[in-house]
């Protein structure tokens, strides 16, 4: 076999995985059908925006330990097959199964021929049940069996944007849903040269470990959902303030400090796409989900507190000048799928104000989206600049600098709405200073 791992997919999880696996000196082929793409991979340019991704990859490409391939037939050459493809969001939630559907007819025709045992591990974020489907579609096509010519390995993934290196590298756990013990074998020798000794392995079956992949990202957002509701009881009771009711709670190891942090709600491509999942997954089991129902009715109302108070404080907002600072659906990443940036403009165009945006790296994106209808700063003091309000809707380092005394020099009106609590309340009393879960 000319390689020991070949991703099928090359977006965050499959181009992460597929570098630092190539750094811990395993053979990699990356398969992916965007040509563009891969041009800009065999370049060393990384198509997504990640701490040191561009280093692992110059490094993978020069070693000859990254090939890559638009042909999905080239599968046939690599140990392991790891399915790191999308699983978007269809209307009513569920997940679209186009492309792993695509994908395992491809490999199993790819793989007919092929003699040895090999494995086929899903790494694409599926519903429980998906990979029994899988693998009779892979039965189907390549006529094969599985547990005797092949395997199948659900091993989802945990890695947080804006850390995708170091988090695929240094996870906190694997889990790996197994159907027998020698597929087990293999992949515990390829995952002992990648990460830690003493990384814990959990082994499971494949259907809880598609489960555990829901359930991890559910009650993070639950979490984050949670305190957005403590906030806005917050907001209305007298000195009342979510950060000091967050690190009392955060002390409490069964609870932990962790994505406990109030703001305008969660975006992103994960924790939306996954919680509409798992709902509709839910309703198909008859089981009652208003629990996470009602985690996605507090994260789509979130944001309008900010437009509640705008109302409040400036009336009608037709000519109003708006300065929005960040973007991105968090810090780090140039990435705007689901982010909170886009309800929030999208509300003032229509409201006919005059929006001015700024964010480190993702003004080009939000461009492709609103156009001229808004315009773009290439920093944040000349975005605030003139502005009558500023929105802090993403909370990059950067903006945590500016001091009270910018606002006052540079707004018309120092108004300033921190939607993600960056601004010390007492620094910035002398303002008209509203933070989300501030009383
Ligand atoms: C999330 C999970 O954290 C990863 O473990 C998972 O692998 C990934 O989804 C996935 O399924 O692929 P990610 O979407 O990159 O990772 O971003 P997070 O850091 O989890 O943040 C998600 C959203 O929650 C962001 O909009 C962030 O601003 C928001 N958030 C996070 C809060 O509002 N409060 C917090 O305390 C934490």
């Amino acid at each position: 076999m000319e390689y020991d791992v070949a991703f099928v997919g090359l977006g965050y999880v499959g181009l992460s995985s597929a570098v630092c696996f190539a750094d811990r000196g395993i053979n990699v082929l990356g398969v992916d059908i965007d040509g563009k793409k891969l041009n800009m991979i065999k370049k060393s340019k990384s198509p997504i925006h990640e701490k040191n991704i561009n280093e692992l990859l110059e490094k993978a490409i020069k070693k000859n330990r990254l090939s890559l391939s638009r042909e999905l037939k080239d599968v046939a050459k690599a140990k392991i097959i790891f399915l790191t493809v999308g699983t978007p969001s269809r209307k009513d939630g569920s997940i679209d199964l186009k492309y792993i559907n695509q994908a395992s007819k491809d490999i199993a025709i790819a793989i007919k021929n092929i003699q040895e045992y090999f494995l086929i591990v899903i790494k694409s974020t599926v519903v429980p049940g998906t990979t029994v489907r899988i693998i009779k579609k892979l039965e189907r096509y390549s006529g094969k069996k599985n547990l005797v010519d092949f395997g199948v390995v659900v091993n989802p993934e945990f890695l947080q944007e804006g850390n995708a290196v170091n988090d695929s590298l240094r996870p906190d756990k694997i889990v790996v849903g197994i159907d027998s013990e020698k597929d087990k074998k293999i992949i515990f020798n390829l995952f002992k040269k990648i990460y830690r000794k003493n990384l814990p392995i959990i082994y499971t079956t494949p259907s809880n470990a598609e489960l555990i992949k829901y359930a991890n990202n559910s009650l993070l957002a639950t979490k984050i959902s949670f305190m957005n509701y403590i906030a806005r009881i917050a907001e209305q009771i007298p000195d009342g303030d979510v950060e000091e009711i967050k690190n009392a709670i955060g002390m409490d190891k069964r609870i932990s400090k962790s994505f406990l942090n109030a703001g305008l709600g969660f975006g992103g491509s994960c924790f939306p796409k996954d919680v509409k999942a798992l709902v509709t997954f839910s309703k198909e089991l008859n089981i009652n989900s208003d629990i996470l129902q009602s985690v996605l009715t507090i994260n789509d109302t979130q944001f309008m507190s900010v437009l509640d108070r705008l109302n409040k404080e400036l009336g009608s907002l037709q000519g109003r000048k708006i300065s929005i600072l960040g973007l991105s659906f968090k810090p780090e990443t140039d990435d705007i799928r689901d982010a909170i940036s886009l309800k929030i403009i999208k509300k003032l165009v229509d409201k006919k104000a005059i929006v001015r945006v700024y964010d480190p790296i993702a003004n080009d994106n939000v461009r492709d989206i609103f156009g001229k209808s808004i315009s773009y700063s290439s920093n944040s003091k000349s975005c605030i600049k003139g502005s009558e309000c500023c929105i802090i809707v993403t909370e990059w380092k950067e903006f945590k600098s500016l001091e009270p005394k910018d606002f006052i020099k540079l707004m018309k009106n120092p108004l300033i709405i921190d939607g993600r609590r960056i601004f010390s309340k007492k620094k910035f009393s002398k303002l008209e200073y509203y933070a989300i879960g501030l009383g």
